[in-house]
């Protein structure tokens, strides 16, 4: 199966030419809302439907919603003269198969080419995703579990249905996942798989240092960038550990999270993965300082004036630093508000890490809860500035560095 990679830079599923094949299932109709979600971020869809689909949702509503004409004769030839199924395939870098029916399943599994959508996936040179949705008895029966395996044994990626109540009335397998679940495996089957066999740990967010039940010491850290490094890392192969401070992120798919507050909690956490670890890459904004003493009841208001005492907290990079196996790499961040360079370069020898990712955070877009990040790479023999990325392009961007200094080894 030729792979077409994205465009790591460009965020998300942008520019990729997907080919939904829509098959006759009532989920059909949630086919036509992943339409809508590809076509908002300006990936180009071509439809192709079987007449058991076109039962269930009329073409008409896929070519608006996808801007482009819906095939579903197999015998239709386009404008060169060349019949569908050989040119719709070579047309696009990925075949998604949703809903796929048990019908449809077979086919597949058969290599029968009687129906457009068949003949086009038998044809096709490119990843094949296919999502199933059904009853739950015809999904759990043997002949349609025999034929999953089958497509998984050609190649394809097999999509596994969600649990609930389902619109035949019975509650089991067989819903069409949410297009986050699609949306992710298209991804992961478009990425490349460069870093299969790291295993990689990376913190992320803030931290919280309590001063009483009622409050504590923080940061602006939303946690995007951490969250963007370990789904663009998981996606390009690697294991990936996310130890995340406090944040409102949903946990990237495929990705073991640890949740911790404190500094320390985060120091305990991130020792204990990092001698496993081939890569850790420290995005958390770590607090400086904590209270000398955690106080257990409420502080209440009396003087005017009020002092807290605080206490250093460990530098959690530095000691990863001094510590580290030979093999390890070692990438920080560095958020500066003014001699950024100079910061990097002095934070890249004093805690003896390989890389160093300076950001700027005063930027507009490139400061605290935004989508973009501009950063610059700092190595021991090479300073790059990226341009204004997306965060998940940026993240793509530090993994091909960090690839980069693994490889010069
Ligand atoms: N870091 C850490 N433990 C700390 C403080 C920072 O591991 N206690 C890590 C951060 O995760 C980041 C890097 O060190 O990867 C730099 O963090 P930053 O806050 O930019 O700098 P500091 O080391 O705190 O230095 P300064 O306050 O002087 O800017």
């Amino acid at each position: 199966m030729k792979n077409t990679h994205v465009d790591l830079t460009k965020p998300g599923l942008q520019g990729v030419r997907v080919l939904l094949g829509v098959t006759g299932s009532i989920a059909a109709y949630k086919a036509a809302e992943w339409v809508r979600a590809l076509i908002k971020e300006e990936a180009i869809v071509t439809v192709m439907m079987t007449s058991a689909g076109q039962r269930f949702v009329s073409p008409l509503t896929f070519s608006a919603l996808s801007g482009n004409r819906v095939y579903h004769d197999m015998f239709e030839e386009d404008q060169e003269g060349v019949m569908a199924h050989i040119n719709l395939s070579r047309d696009n870098d990925v075949v998604l198969v949703a809903p796929a029916t048990a019908q449809t399943m077979t086919r597949l599994s058969r290599g029968m080419a009687n129906d457009l959508v068949s003949t086009t996936v038998l044809a096709a040179q490119k990843p094949v995703i296919v999502c199933p949705a059904m009853n739950t008895n015809m999904f759990t029966h043997p002949a349609t579990q025999e034929n999953i395996k089958k497509l998984e044994d050609y190649g394809y990626h097999v999509v596994a249905p969600d649990s609930g109540s389902l619109a035949c009335g019975e509650v089991g397998d067989g819903r069409l996942p949410d297009w986050d679940v699609a949306r992710e495996k298209l991804l992961q089957v478009l990425c490349p798989d460069d870093l299969t066999g790291q295993n990689i740990v990376i913190t992320a967010g803030p931290t919280r240092e309590a001063i009483d039940p009622a409050r504590y010491l923080t940061n602006r850290s939303s946690g995007k960038m951490g969250y963007a490094l370990a789904r663009a890392a998981v996606r390009r192969g690697a294991k990936v550990t996310l130890i995340s401070g406090p944040v409102t992120l949903s946990e990237p798919p495929g990705v073991q999270v640890v949740k911790v507050q404190s500094a320390q909690e985060m120091e305990a956490e991130v020792l204990s993965h990092a001698a496993e670890a081939s890569v850790v890459i420290k995005a958390a904004a770590v607090a400086d300082y904590r209270p000398l003493v955690e106080q257990h009841h409420k502080i209440k208001k009396k003087a005017d004036t009020f002092s807290l005492e605080l206490v250093k907290n460990n530098d959690i990079l530095a000691r990863l630093g001094r510590e580290r196996n030979g093999r390890q790499l070692l990438v920080g961040f560095a958020a500066e508000s003014k001699n950024h360079q100079q910061e990097g370069l002095r934070k890249l020898t004093e805690k003896n890490v390989d890389l160093i990712v300076v950001n700027d955070i005063l930027g507009k877009k490139t400061g605290f809860d935004v989508e973009t990040n501009q950063v610059t790479l700092i190595d021991r023999t090479d300073i790059c500035q990226l341009p204004l990325l997306s965060k998940e392009g940026t993240a793509n961007q530090i993994l091909n560095k960090v690839l980069e200094l693994l490889s010069a080894r």
